[in-house]
């Protein structure tokens, strides 16, 4: 931007063949909402609300939105707050990430039109925040994200509990007859005890994390709980913060470098976090022109170990990791294997942010690399015949005897499918077997919808059984855990090898090989593949827009037509 540029209230402005005019019109307008010619001079920093009676992990967002205010006030700005589409898991149909590109696009272009030199994002709930990261980047306007922060744990008969490895725990267990309608009423009542996102190391808690690792968020800001002093004051910061970063111009492509992307996946290894993670990531750094190598990646994770003790892949929540210094804890032990140079928010670095911080303290949710939680990174990233493009499994959460296992196929051709016969007494499965759900992918469901944590048919669960190898071209909420494969790419909907699958046939799963095999001959999977009936297209709308233009998870599930032509630089960063 050149420094004749317009900025603040003079930014623009709407085309009526006139600037000067239109700057009238626009200066009579916000006066009838009483504003002041010395307010109106002032820097411009948008608040993107996502407020909504919808999303109940953004029932903090109008407090947040008066500590960003008075942040924004104290720094000499002006804050203006604007709405955009909020998402909330439980209530978006057919599935949340159904429309997370469509939520990047409306802040991408509120951004866009709307005078504001900075913009501070409130988001939470799992898809809000990649949205935001992603429409930012595109912006190209100074932006900070404000995560509403997690909620507080409830208590079941003295057991602490919270959302949603708790709500996955208890339903199996309520499925399996081990717990009553009643118990399950009660437990209803107590797994979401507050406003703000799930309470263990889910996807919105990842995210908070990434955003935080990647310097697009505060130091120290993934981690307060939503009704907390702590996460006030960080809003109240992060409004001081967006003004400060207008006369830096420090806009998210100056801060997502290769670099940037390269620490943020090395926490999402280190964090336990959700598979969602990378699918997010990989959509981030896909907007700033960067590239996900994943098998440089994978080589990440065998040298990452899991740190943190937290559901799903270990013990605590989110309040407890709060209290054990949240992510700084992390970086901190992690400082070695970072890119201390990268640039943050504060217009500082990673490594002068972690020298500045409070010193670290003895406690037991973050550990060290010496005494890690599991010693690999979360996730592994498989390769073989049924997953060319590659599928990923959270091997931290999945039980060990799993890890390489052959099994017979049981298939599902779709969602409607697996929720007619999974029940049914008569199906033929034991617990040796591999589930196989086909047509959960981003065109098949369409969304991708978080089915790939498929149930354990109810008379296995009643044996007692736990866990089965499970693989789908879908996601599963990152509260989940269990041994399943998901992401397979490119899905069975546009004719990958999944869609060859029967049931009968023989699948290996070797993940210290990183293999995902179906035993059967090529030719047969060609022959297969060549006699599926292919999904039509919708008639209209978005439902048209998304069928025609979504990618497959290793391109982050984006719109092609959003990432940019040159995506010549790529992440990790080899050394
Ligand atoms: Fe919103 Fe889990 S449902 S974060």
């Amino acid at each position: 931007m050149s420094s004749s540029a317009p900025t603040g209230f003079r930014k623009n402005l709407t085309s009526y063949g006139d600037p000067a005019f239109s700057l009238f019109l626009r200066s009579a307008f916000i006066k009838g909402a009483g504003y002041t010619d010395d307010a109106l001079s002032r820097p411009i920093v948008g608040i993107a609300s996502t407020a909504s009676g919808f999303n109940p992990c953004h029932g903090n967002a109008p407090d947040l939105i008066a500590a960003v205010r008075r942040g924004v006030l104290l720094a000499g700005g002006l804050p203006v707050e604007f709405p955009t589409i909020s998402i909330h898991e439980s209530f978006a149909h057919p599935t949340s990430m159904y429309l997370r590109n469509l939520m990047a696009m409306d802040t991408e272009e509120m951004i866009r039109a709307q005078p504001m030199d900075s913009v501070v994002l409130i988001g939470g709930c799992d898809k809000t925040v990649p949205a935001q990261l992603m429409g930012a980047i595109s912006a190209g306007v100074p932006a900070i994200q404000l995560v509403t922060g997690s909620m507080l744990t409830g208590s079941h008969h003295g057991e602490r509990v919270g959302a949603c490895t708790d709500c996955r725990r208890f339903w199996g267990a309520h499925r399996g007859g081990e717990i009553d309608a009643a118990q399950i009423a009660a437990i209803n009542d107590q797994l979401v005890a507050s406003v703000g996102t799930c309470s263990v190391m889910g996807t919105a808690s990842t995210m908070a994390c990434l955003a935080e690792a990647l310097g697009l968020a505060l130091p120290g800001s993934a981690s307060p709980p939503a009704v907390t002093a702590d996460r006030m004051r960080i809003a109240e910061k992060s409004g001081a913060a967006a003004v400060a970063m207008i006369a830096k111009r420090l806009t998210p492509g100056k801060i997502i470098t290769p670099s940037a992307i390269e620490n943020a996946l090395r926490v999402l290894l280190a964090i336990g976090g959700s598979t969602n993670g990378l699918i997010h990531l990989t959509a981030i750094a896909g907007r700033a022109g960067i590239t996900i190598d994943f098998a440089a990646l994978d080589a990440l994770g065998r040298e990452t170990p899991v740190l943190v003790d937290l559901k799903p892949t270990g013990r605590g929540y989110m309040e407890d990791f709060h209290r054990a210094g949240g992510l700084t804890a992390v970086l901190r032990e992690l400082r070695p294997l970072l890119h201390l140079d990268a640039l943050t928010v504060t217009g500082r670095t990673l490594g002068e942010e972690l020298d500045a911080a409070v010193p670290g303290f003895p406690q037991e949710i973050v550990r060290s690399r010496a005494a890690p939680v599991f010693p690999e990174g979360g996730l592994a990233f498989l390769r073989g015949n049924l997953a060319p493009g590659g599928a990923l499994i959270k091997h931290a959460a999945a039980t060990p005897a799993l890890l390489e296992h052959e099994g017979r196929a049981v298939v599902f051709a779709n969602a409607e499918d697996i929720a007619r016969r999974i029940d049914d007494p008569a199906l033929d499965v034991s617990a040796d077997d591999i589930l196989v759900l086909q047509n959960i992918g981003p065109v098949g469901a369409p969304g991708m919808p978080e089915a790939g944590y498929l149930p354990i048919p109810r008379k296995l669960a009643r044996q007692g059984v736990k866990d089965m190898v499970r693989i789908s071209d879908g996601r599963m909420s990152g509260t989940a855990a269990g041994t399943i494969v998901l992401h397979v790419t490119p899905e069975s909907a546009i004719g990958g090898p999944l869609a060859a699958v029967r049931t009968g046939d023989r699948i290996r799963l070797s993940v210290a090989r990183r293999e995902l095999t179906l035993l059967i001959p090529a030719a047969e999977i060609t022959a297969r593949l060549a006699q599926r009936a292919v999904q039509a297209a919708p008639e209209r709308g978005y439902a048209r827009l998304f069928h025609q233009h979504i990618t497959q998870a290793d391109r982050g599930c984006d719109f092609d037509f959003l990432r940019p032509a040159d995506l010549a630089r790529s992440a990790p960063v080899c050394r």
